[in-house]
């Protein structure tokens, strides 16, 4: 998907929300004529909020589009020789560098900066928006930010941005691009442009753990440079979009063993897929989850107690939710984390009425 579909897609669920959450009285209490009139003005307003979202957020789009017309020139001009300083890789190795270019200024501070992957916090899609004072779980600095990479190896990094200032800076990261561009397709990444914003709070940091992987015919020898632009003024994307909540840390601290459970199932990657809001996303949402009768695959139908929850989590093909697809879903977190761990992620799942 383009970028500009990604933002539309998001400006769309934003509108949606507000044209589905009509009063209940519309449903409920219409028996009098009054109470008739109350609600076709009520559905009045609700349409024109909507309308006014709708406005500004086609006046975001444009903005957003023409800050991607720059990049495209931006980048023709650096696509002539963006290579020529990548360090060069040892025998047998192709060196990958990692960029960003910020657009239309740098964010505050050093911005987004490359590490190794901790050991014990290397999920793909591990994501977490830090209050002050938490550490982002990463290993040593990227040197170079570049990675040297056997044909066909695949390797973590992190990324972070650390938020100097005090108040909560957003950005909007677009898809990459490399250069020389005939060694794009071997250059595998999964994945950090996405169609929301990512937040880092106020003097807090932001970060997401991505894989950097060599195609098994990249050749030997190779310096490609992977470039992200990334959008940095709040005006181009949609701020009252669904989609910033996405990183955001809870305002209201919850029980510490429920707030535990929402950190690690950042950490862990879970929230890349299973959302805690009812929006959509690869798995099934855990809204409501806990206490439903969930129906599966085959039709038959399972009460969703503890038991089920640790059995999805360690076996999740031995019961597949109807609507989602087998094999999905990483069969190993069972031996990745421990028993405690389990415990507060199933009451973090709990909480989620
Ligand atoms: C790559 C996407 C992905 C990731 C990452 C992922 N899941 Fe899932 N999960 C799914 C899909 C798809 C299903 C539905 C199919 C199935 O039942 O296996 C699912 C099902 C579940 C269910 C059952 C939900 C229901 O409605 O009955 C639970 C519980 C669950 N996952 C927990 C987790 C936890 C905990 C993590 C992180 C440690 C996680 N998942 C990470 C994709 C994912």
């Amino acid at each position: 998907m383009k970028p500009l579909q990604w933002l539309l897609t998001t400006i769309c669920l934003a509108g949606l929300v507000v044209v589905t959450d009509l009063p209940a009285a519309a449903h409920e209490d219409a028996t009098s004529a009054e109470a008739l009139a109350r609600d076709a003005q009520a559905v009045q307003q609700q349409a024109e909020r909507t309308a006014q979202i709708l406005q500004s957020a086609a006046q975001r789009l444009r903005v957003a589009d023409k800050a991607m017309d720059e990049f495209k020139a931006v980048a023709a001009v650096q696509a002539l020789d963006r290579s020529a300083d990548v360090p060069a890789p040892p025998d047998g190795k192709a060196a990958l560098r990692l960029r960003f270019q910020y657009q239309p200024g740098a964010l505050p501070g050093p911005g987004l900066q490359v590490y190794e992957a901790a050991s014990g916090a290397d999920s793909l899609w591990a994501m977490e928006a830090l209050p002050p004072g938490s550490a982002p779980p990463r290993g040593a600095p990227l040197k170079d930010n570049t990675l040297f990479l056997a044909p066909g190896e695949a390797r973590r990094v992190i990324v972070v941005y650390e938020n100097p200032t005090a108040q909560d800076v957003g950005f909007l990261v677009l898809p990459h691009q490399e250069s020389p561009g005939s060694l794009g397709p071997q250059t595998w990444l999964t994945c950090l442009c996405m169609a929301f914003v990512y937040q880092a709070p106020a003097r807090g940091a932001w970060y997401r753990v991505i894989q950097v992987k060599a195609g098994p015919d990249m050749p030997a020898g190779a310096r490609v440079d992977v470039l992200w632009p990334v959008l940095t003024d709040p005006a181009a994307f949609p701020t009252d979009s669904l989609a910033m909540a996405v990183a955001a840390p809870a305002r209201a601290p919850a029980a510490p063993v429920i707030e535990k459970g929402r950190s690690l199932a950042q950490r862990f990657g879970c929230a890349a897929c299973h959302s805690a809001t009812g929006d959509p996303r690869p798995g099934p949402t855990w809204k409501g989850l806990y206490g439903k009768r969930e129906t599966l695959a085959d039709g038959s139908t399972v009460q969703v107690d503890e038991a089920y929850l640790r059995r999805a989590i360690h076996d999740p093909d031995a019961e597949v939710v109807k609507g989602f697809p087998a094999g999905m879903m990483p069969p190993d977190f069972g031996r990745k984390m421990s028993d405690k761990e389990l415990t507060a992620i199933i009451a973090y799942i709990k909480a989620l009425k």
